[in-house]
């Protein structure tokens, strides 16, 4: 590591939630670049300072997310970069012509987040959280993701989340097993694509970034 480079460490998601067959590149990751430790956030501390603070779809699962930054802030350098994506699921994806199935997929997921305590308009939240938490914002953007058309892997891709989610979307009782029917949800969401042959704008992604005074 050269002298005067803050080590990276990436709290977050435990090390042995990564699927076996990623953790080389992981493993690589780590040689190179720093140390990936496997932390609560609130009660994240170490001895040296950061130079910055980044992370993507953290802040909109956390109880409290000022109160974290607030305290992630003690191990900030005065002058240390703050950025953070997070998502506005307040605002659904686009699709013309319209795609039922989709729409009830989203709303089953969106339904699923907020139940579960999640916040769902955190992209929009950014601003105020980053100056309660005590942080100079210095700018905000907005992404999508945005196509035409049928791609099988962008189907994969979205059923792959709605899977990861469905243990909440039965226990909320938002829709049931047989109502998702997730093994045949990629094949049918597929079907009434290609019968549509849709342009789509996903949901918005905002990130935004600050510095420490
Ligand atoms: C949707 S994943 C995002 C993962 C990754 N940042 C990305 O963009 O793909 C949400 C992550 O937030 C982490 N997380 C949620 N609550 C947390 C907490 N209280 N402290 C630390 N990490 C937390 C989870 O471990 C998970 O890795």
């Amino acid at each position: 590591m050269e002298t005067g480079v803050t080590p990276l460490k990436s709290i977050g998601a435990p090390f042995r939630r990564i699927p076996r067959r990623r953790r080389p590149e992981y493993s690589r990751c780590s040689a190179e670049w720093g140390h990936f430790l496997a932390s609560e956030s609130s009660k994240f501390t170490d001895a040296q300072p950061f130079d910055a603070l980044v992370g993507r779809f953290i802040l909109m699962y956390l109880p409290d997310p000022v109160a974290t930054l607030k305290l992630l802030s003690r191990q900030l350098r005065s002058g240390a970069a703050i950025a953070f994506c997070e998502p506005d699921y307040t605002v659904l994806s686009t699709v013309v012509p319209e795609i039922p199935l989709l729409r009830q997929c989203e709303e089953w997921l969106r339904e699923a987040f907020r139940r579960s305590g999640a916040r769902v308009d955190m992209g929009m939240r950014l601003y105020q959280t980053f100056r309660d938490a005590g942080f100079v914002v210095t700018g905000i953007t907005v992404s999508q993701l945005s196509g035409y058309g049928v791609r099988r892997e962008m189907i994969e891709f979205f059923v792959e989340g709605v899977r990861s989610i469905l243990p909440k979307i039965e226990q909320f009782r938002i829709a049931t097993r047989e109502e998702v029917n997730i093994d045949s949800l990629a094949d049918r969401l597929e079907a009434h694509a290609r019968e549509a042959d849709p342009q789509w704008v996903s949901i918005r992604y905002i990130s935004a970034w600050a510095r420490k005074p």
